[in-house]
């Protein structure tokens, strides 16, 4: 019998429980082995709920439970959640968590103790939600150079930027709809601002490239500063704009790290990608591309990750799990502005003094742009080159073109 404990009740939480005791049978038939969850830890009381005889108040009981295998962390942020799993490791028990958070600014440190420990710390839910992508990546491509991953690693934020490409909506009324459809949280601000993606690119780029990076050395731009004006113009060429998290290996060795919204080519598969789906493509020197698309949040979706997590620890008990990377620095991420792109800008000036910096540029065209408005499309160049070139004009909104 393997005995798990969930730390937290909530949306992920229950789903976890509800996953673990539905599919009780199917998962003893495919491993083997029984599971059932022994605590489930929360500061309320939950007595209309068919585990409410199993919920406790105390981590200490969990702690030290010798019978309790698997701890799930479904607690979120990186507080009161950092200490009991700290705790549940150094007791020896193995960590499963949904926390990107937690695993985005503490993931070696906690994977240093669970090696000393010899138990597993894993974080399939972390990224993606329900999409597999931190074992595809760290397993099914080890025998990959990685050169870049890149998605769309946020449900809200492509809720929001659908409804106001397919519908017309502005920034804030397709926010509010996401709201009222329980997509954004009240406060919105880590999805809408890319923190969360942050978070979650953070921690493909340490599984795909082996360095801890720190969510504070990645440049981080959410969806606040797009308009339907962008939206009308990136149309105007055939692309759409999509809030994308990057991470790309430089020849250096070093790590170029991003989160901005980027316009992409409608031929590409990422524009397909729409409302709450994420999707993460893979670029390896042998594979080549290969992508990975679902469901990026949601209950039963995240439990999917959770519970498939339990199961792999179950089943690495005594031996060590292979997820590993190795510490952070300074010299690990390389500036994004000296990446090199197409750009497409909106900005206020002179026509003329555009055309004298970018020679042959052609402006873009929207309905009701008022006239000293200009829309354009440059040709490949660092962000320090474009501002130096445009240094004339003001930039109203400044986007990558992923190419
Ligand atoms: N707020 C996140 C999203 C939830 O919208 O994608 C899943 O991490």
């Amino acid at each position: 019998m393997i005995n798990v404990a969930i730390l937290g009740f909530g949306t992920v939480g229950s789903g976890v429980a509800e996953v673990l005791e539905g599919h009780r049978e199917l998962i003893t038939q495919r491993t083997g082995r029984q599971f059932r969850v022994k605590y489930i830890l929360d500061v309320r009381d939950f007595p209309d709920s068919p585990f409410g005889d199993r919920v406790i108040h105390d981590f200490q009981t969990i702690e030290q439970d010798p019978e309790v295998d698997v701890v799930v962390e479904t607690i979120g942020g990186a507080g009161v959640a950092k200490e009991y799993t700290q705790r549940a490791l150094r007791a020896g028990k193995s960590v499963v968590t949904s926390n990107k958070e937690l695993v985005a600014c503490c993931g070696h440190e906690l994977l240093q103790l669970a090696k000393e420990k010899k138990v597993s710390y894993l974080f399939e839910a972390s990224v993606g939600g329900g999409i597999p992508i931190i074992s595809p990546l760290y397993q099914c491509l080890s025998a990959n150079e990685i050169f870049e991953v890149c998605g769309i690693l946020n449900g809200t934020t492509n809720y929001i930027l659908t409804r106001m490409i397919g519908a017309g909506l502005s920034f804030e009324a397709a926010l509010k709809e996401a709201q009222e459809n329980g997509y954004a949280e009240r406060d919105p601000s880590a999805d809408v601002e890319g923190h969360d993606a942050c978070r979650k690119i953070c921690i493909l780029a340490a599984v795909a490239f082996g360095r801890h990076i720190y969510p504070e050395q990645v440049p981080t731009e959410g969806i606040t500063g797009v308009s339907l004006a962008d939206v009308d113009y990136a149309d105007s060429v055939g692309k759409k704009i999509k809030l994308l998290g990057r991470a790309l290996r430089n020849g250096d060795g070093t790590v170029t790290a991003y989160v901005a919204p980027h316009l992409v080519d409608q031929s590409d598969p990422m524009a397909g990608v729409v409302d709450v789906f994420n999707a993460i493509k893979i670029r390896g020197d042998a594979v080549g591309d290969v992508m990975f698309y679902g469901r990026g949040a949601g209950k039963l979706p995240t439990a999917s990750a959770v519970v498939s997590d339990v199961i792999d620890a179950a089943k690495h008990m005594n031996t060590k799990k292979y997820l590993d990377w190795q510490e952070g620095g300074e010299d690990v991420c390389a500036s994004a502005d000296s990446l090199v792109s197409p750009w497409y800008v909106r900005a206020e000036g002179s026509a003329e003094a555009l055309r004298r910096a970018l020679p042959g540029v052609s402006l873009l065209a929207r309905h009701g742009a008022a006239d000293s408005e200009l829309a354009f499309l440059t040709g490949p160049m660092s962000r320090t080159e474009l501002e130096e070139k445009l240094a004339g004009l003001s930039f109203r909104c400044v986007l990558r073109v992923l190419d």
